[in-house]
């Protein structure tokens, strides 16, 4: 199964669900990869517990496309074990930024989507965190995903841009990946008692939007989380947050 993790919009959580069901479901016996393909990197700090450069990383593996004198290395060469038992990465690197334009021009956009069809039979799932724009990178990452989980942060410039995300899923399926589907609107950061935040969530499940039934609250321990390095489930594996987390991934799960 592989999973991308999209918002154009920055800080609904992205990288924060991205590390921490991937954790899950290491936790649990699965066997998982995740792949950040955003510049900033921070689900790769998040996984590593560092900030410098880390090598290889995914920054080489798109860069080593765009030279055909190079023999292309297989994209299981860039990726790292963690501490964590079962969960590997492939970190990101701020080079991509650089490369961004060429990988177009070049017209590289299927490179991923075929490296992780390869990848896959090692890995049970593999999650994909992705950049706050609708990129060359979000791109390649929706071609080669199945399904994509949206985070949502319930506010009202929030939901006017989820449209057009549902739109630009919609023109990637035509397009590109038949195969993609939309697992669901994930309600990040959650405050069910303040009215707004709530008739959101009303409206948008009255559209027949797809949103989850599990929402994720707002809790300190998010922070305490990243600055440790340490996913939820191994931080405070009975914090109301990661039961929370833990209810989501039976949903995604089945
Ligand atoms: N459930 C939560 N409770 C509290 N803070 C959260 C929660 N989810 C995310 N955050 C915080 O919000 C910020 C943005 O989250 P992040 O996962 O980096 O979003 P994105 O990847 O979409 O930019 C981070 O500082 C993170 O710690
Ligand atoms: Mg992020």
């Amino acid at each position: 199964m592989r999973r991308v993790i999209f918002n154009q919009k920055g800080g609904v959580g992205k990288s924060s669900i991205t590390v921490n069901l991937a954790a899950l479901a290491a936790e649990r016996g699965r066997r998982v990869l995740v792949v950040d393909l955003d510049a900033q990197c921070n689900a790769s700090q998040y996984l590593l517990g560092r900030h410098d450069e880390v090598t290889p990383n995914v920054g080489q593996f798109f860069a080593q496309t765009l030279s055909f004198k190079l023999k292309e290395k297989p994209l299981s060469d860039f990726v790292h074990a963690t501490r964590f038992e079962r969960l590997s990465l492939i970190p990101s690197n701020p080079e991509l930024m650089e490369i961004e334009q060429m990988l177009e021009s070049k017209h590289k956009i299927y490179k991923l989507a075929a490296a992780l069809k390869s990848l896959q039979p090692s890995y049970d799932e593999i999650y994909i965190d992705t950049p706050p724009a609708f990129n060359f990178y979000t791109l390649s990452a929706l071609i080669s995903a199945q399904s994509c989980l949206i985070p949502f942060d319930c506010d009202a410039f929030s939901r006017r841009a989820l449209y057009s995300l549902l739109d630009n899923i919609a023109e990637t399926q035509r397009d590109h990946n038949p195969d993609l589907r939309v697992e669901g609107i994930i309600v990040n950061q959650f405050q069910p008692r303040a009215s707004l935040p709530q008739r959101l969530v009303e409206e948008l499940r009255g559209e027949g939007q797809p949103v989850l039934r599990s929402t994720l609250s707002s809790s300190v321990i998010m922070r305490e989380s990243h600055e440790q390095a340490l996913p939820l489930i191994h931080l405070a594996p009975r914090h109301k947050l990661t039961e929370e987390y833990s209810a989501l991934y039976e949903e995604i799960s089945g």
